[in-house]
């Protein structure tokens, strides 16, 4: 008896610990008023679920957007300026920038609405509502039905709805699956293409502390660009045109001058993009041990070379800083998450579930519960040996400068003897963007070095029937010697000269095509389709839709097995509210992190001769003379950064930091890189968002810009 009331009040106190385990999750902004809007008002939020998300009334979801294809943005005036991060604009800024222009080293600021600068391709896309679709999805989707029917039928069905969702209407809609497969929802959105660049600061500002700083705190990157979304006279979506005006939204962000302290309530409204909370121990450890490490190895060495010549020549920084940028952002994370789920015991934490459920399922005598662990086991080894080789294929190959350059010209292998002059015409002048967007950037020393070491990676550490056939061909002509080998490639490429493919080009006929395939980029860029197309792709997505049913029915089972538990979906790029509150940390022993960063910590941090620590003197001058205004805290210091214990993940950079009042606080964007491994596996003592602090942006755009007109569009709160 007293064994029972032992038992029962502890697992009275674990459930309650669980509901409270504070701060984990990425939440469907649709269900918060039944699962969430509690707990966020016991923690200091103050408004209701109807002010964050609503189909019936103006909220905060109508102010927030995807911003291009992967960041989050918010609107910040009632004439359509929005914020997100430096790093999400980063590619617009780079575009616009040149050697005379340099908006990346000098910065840019619109001084008036006509200087603003389009951007052909950008757009965001805002929720207009969201929508439980299970029912309908699976309605018609029994259990006989083999893995790959079953997703044909479900992939049918989504098609149906999303078509009927829009019909007589401009919006998009998507149908996607949450809790691998368990459920779906529907998203409506409206997409704005006309989207101009208004400002942005200079990297040594807006990237400070460049990739040396990244996924770390202490932080002081003022990470943030401004924007502005123009519509045609009706305010609806428009393509470019001079004639559209600024958009007028619903609503926009007031802005909080107040600041926060350690246990504020926080929120990040935004768009997470992909987290894995619910693998098993046998995905993790194929993800740490054997995918990641390989994955880290081949980046290290591009970024050592990227590195190298960026230092060397002011042309090639410019050239390679976004390439640089998106190469060692993934490697640096890698590193430090598989560092956080081994200090976590992760696969030993997994385990333990795992064990768990599979006494559970004894207990339930359902087959499929009970066999699914040892499926598991038998699929992952399977499976590893597919995505190493995936992998390599992608990260030692395809993702090439060269190689994706030359899949541009995939349109040729339908051209034979009996094409038309006119249609071979429109395939090249279809390239002109491309090919000129490649040569902007490119560098044929440094490409070649990085193809070449990349390579020899690739070839070293794979088996015969791993890698393409290509590489039997360098055997054979070439002895395995990839130098060899790659002298070969440059000499006698048309791709890798532009001068020499646009002569190539000008002249092509039908009867050139021999030439072409021949051409060793060509080739190679085949070969390596080739391979994955014949020697991996279909095994790989064959086992891997295995263990998505496996995922399917192992979720099920654990939401049943802990009833008392709300789950949350991971993330998949749709909008989600992740809530918590200001807080420092312990990295290790006898380290405490404060919570804040200020300006002070970039002085300290000042170097000219690290290209990531050179302060602009303008900055220096401001610190000296206190030149703060309304945007100091209350001890007259500027703030630069904060961390929270909001859980959010790639996607949510650019989101707005939320106060209490429904208030911009600050523009997430980042982790830490204690924290990195929250994707797989979120620990309250570690995984910290970092927040660029609102009242800094304001202080760049107004005194270190002097673009104080901006500052008159938004809404201060003071
Ligand atoms: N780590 C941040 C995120 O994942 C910022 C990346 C951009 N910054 C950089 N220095 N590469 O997106
Ligand atoms: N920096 C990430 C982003 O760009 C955010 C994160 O991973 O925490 O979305």
């Amino acid at each position: 008896m007293i064994k029972k009331i032992f038992l029962f009040l502890f697992s009275f106190i674990f459930i309650f610990n669980l509901e409270n385990k504070a701060d984990e999750g990425m939440w469907i902004p649709m269900l918060l008023k039944k699962y969430n809007i509690e707990d966020m008002k016991k923690k200091g939020f103050k408004l209701t679920a109807e002010d964050i998300y609503s189909v019936n009334q103006t909220c905060m979801k109508d102010a927030v957007m995807i911003f291009g294809g992967g960041c989050t943005g918010e609107l910040i005036s009632a004439e359509g300026l929005l914020i997100t991060n430096h790093h999400c604009g980063y590619g617009q800024i780079q575009k616009h920038s040149s050697l005379k222009n340099d908006y990346l080293t000098d910065g840019f600021w619109a001084m008036s609405r006509e200087e603003e600068l389009a951007n052909p391709n950008l757009t965001v896309t805002f929720l207009v509502r969201m929508e439980d679709f299970t029912e309908r999805i699976l309605k018609d989707i029994d259990d006989n039905l083999n893995e790959k029917e079953r997703q044909e039928k479900i992939a049918y069905n989504i098609a149906f709805a999303e078509a009927e969702a829009t019909e007589g209407t401009n919006y998009k809609a998507k149908v996607k699956s949450f809790f691998y497969g368990n459920e779906y929802y529907l998203f409506v959105s409206e997409v704005y293409k006309d989207v101009r660049l208004v400002g942005a600061p200079p990297s040594a500002i807006g990237k400070f502390g460049g990739d040396t700083d990244n996924w770390m705190w202490p932080r002081h990157t003022g990470d943030f660009s401004i924007f502005r979304i123009y519509a045609d006279k009706y305010n609806k979506p428009a393509e470019y045109s001079a004639e559209n005006v600024p958009y007028k939204p619903k609503k926009h962000f007031p802005i909080s001058l107040k600041g926060v302290e350690k246990g504020d309530f926080t929120m990040v409204f935004g768009y997470p993009g992909t987290t894995e909370e619910y693998l098993t121990s046998f995905a993790i450890e194929s993800k740490i041990n054997t995918l990641n490490p390989s994955k880290i190895n081949i980046r290290q060495k591009k970024i050592d070379i990227m590195l190298k010549a960026m230092d060397k020549d002011r042309k090639v920084r410019i050239q390679y800083s976004s390439k640089h940028a998106g190469t060692s952002n993934a490697w640096k994370k890698w590193i430090g998450e598989k560092r956080g789920l081994e200090r976590l015991n992760a696969i030993e934490k997994k385990k333990k579930l795992e064990k768990e459920f599979s006494l559970w399922a004894k207990k339930q005598n359902i087959k499929i519960y009970s066999e699914l662990l040892p499926r598991y086991e038998k699929i992952y080894e399977e499976l590893t040996p597919y995505s190493l080789a995936s992998d390599y294929f992608y990260e030692a190959g395809y993702s090439l400068d060269i190689i994706r350059f030359v899949t541009k010209f995939k349109s040729f292998k339908s051209v034979n003897k009996n094409t038309q002059e006119i249609e071979i015409k429109t395939k090249i002048f279809k390239l002109n963007s491309s090919i000129k967007s490649f040569f902007k950037d490119y560098n044929k020393e440094t490409d070649k070095k990085i193809f070449t070491e990349i390579l020899k990676i690739y070839y070293n550490n794979t088996k015969k029937n791993f890698r393409p056939e290509i590489f039997n061909m360098v055997d054979k002509k070439f002895k395995g010697d990839i130098n060899k080998y790659a002298d070969y490639f440059y000499k006698k490429s048309i791709f890798v000269d532009q001068n020499k493919l646009r002569k190539f080009l000008d002249k092509f006929k039908a009867s050139k095509l021999k030439k072409l395939k021949k051409d060793p980029a060509y080739q190679m860029t085949e070969s390596l389709i080739d391979f994955y197309v014949e020697k991996i792709a279909g095994k790989l997505s064959e086992l891997e839709l295995e263990v998505l049913k496996l995922n399917r029915f192992y979720l099920d089972g654990l939401r049943k097995m802990q009833k008392d538990k709300v789950f949350y979906p991971d993330a998949n790029f749709t909008l989600r509210i992740a809530y918590g509150q200001v807080d420092d940390y312990f990295p290790y022993d006898g380290i405490r992190y404060k919570h804040f960063t200020t300006l002070k910590g970039i002085m300290e941090k000042d170097n000219p001769e690290i290209y990531d620590y050179d302060v602009p003197d303008k900055l220096k001058e401001l610190y000296k003379n206190k030149n703060y205004g309304k945007y100091a805290d209350k001890n007259g210091n500027m703030r630069v950064c904060f961390t929270a214990s909001n859980h959010t993940t790639g996607g949510n950079s650019g989101s707005p930091v939320i106060n209490g009042n429904g208030e911009l606080i600050g523009v997430n964007f980042d982790r830490n890189w204690e924290g990195t491994m929250s994707d797989i596996m979120y620990d309250p003592d570690q995984c910290r968002n970092i927040t660029l602090d609102i009242r800094y942006a304001l202080f760049i755009i107004d005194k270190f810009a002097g673009a104080s007109h901006l500052i008159k569009e938004m809404t201060l709160v003071e």
